[in-house]
């Protein structure tokens, strides 16, 4: 297991106040699926069920739906249903997809999970050959852009020209959007403790106490930025 997962887990059951823009890019994501109804919907770092409960919202449905996620803990918080399977398994893993019993949806659902992808190539093949439909949210390397910068660190994850490049060499037709979100806070202290919980800044180089104390004193801002990729990509002409 690695850092990554870790970090969701320990705080599983207090995600759910710490995911303010997480809530809000799932709403998004859902908010631009062009159909009712799907027959099968695979959904990568499903979570605790932000993406499936905006579902329900937008009283779009499905047959089957299969929440894959790394983390039980989080997984054990998503809806349950009669046609919602929950698949703990890494996309990161080689033999990713032969967890799948299911080896064709009509649509991939993932939100807020892809950046975590240690590579792009092969998550995207990956996925490519699983549907011809992916809708994806993905945060990119200007989220905590301030921050990094303050602290003298690049960024962990992928910036949104690379995430386009590898996009577009699996699927035949990709629209993006970038999403630019800015949460303020009263103090510095609680800023950190939301990077902390939110999950957000899993995978990066852990800053020392003394490091974490002197980066608090040196961030100009009041607020936290973040970046994010809308991605919808098809290998299909038409939407049926
Ligand atoms: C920021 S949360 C987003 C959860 C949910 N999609 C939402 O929108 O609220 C990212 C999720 O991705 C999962 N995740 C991270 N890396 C993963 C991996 N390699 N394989 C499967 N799930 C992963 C985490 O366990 C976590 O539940």
């Amino acid at each position: 297991m690695s850092t990554i997962i870790k970090e969701f887990s320990r705080f599983a059951h207090a995600y759910d106040s710490h995911n303010m823009i997480q809530a809000e890019v799932a709403k998004r994501l859902v908010s631009k699926l062009p159909k009712k109804h799907y027959s099968s919907i695979l959904e990568l770092g499903a979570g605790s069920g932000e993406v499936t409960k905006n579902l329900a919202k937008h009283r779009i449905d499905y047959a089957h739906l299969m929440a894959f996620d790394s983390s039980v803990n989080m997984l054990s918080l998503h809806p349950s249903a009669d046609n919602i399977v929950k698949i703990a398994g890494d996309f990161n893993k080689r033999d990713f997809a032969d967890t799948l019993a299911q080896k064709e949806y009509e649509l991939i659902l993932s939100s807020s999970a892809l950046q975590w992808s240690q590579d792009l190539d092969f998550t995207l093949e990956q996925l490519s050959k699983l549907s011809k439909q992916l809708h994806a949210a993905i945060f990119t390397s200007n989220t905590f852009k301030t921050l990094h910068r303050t602290a003298g660190v690049t960024s962990p994850i992928y910036s949104a020209e690379r995430l386009q490049e590898a996009l577009s060499k699996y699927y035949k037709s990709v629209t993006f959007e970038v999403h630019t979100y800015t949460l303020y806070f009263d103090s510095v202290r609680e800023m950190f403790r939301y990077i902390k919980k939110s999950g957000v800044s899993s995978g990066e180089k852990k800053l020392s106490y003394k490091e974490t104390r002197s980066l608090m004193k040196k961030y100009p801002l009041d607020y936290l930025e973040f970046e994010v990729l809308f991605v919808e990509a098809r290998n299909i002409d038409k939407i049926a």
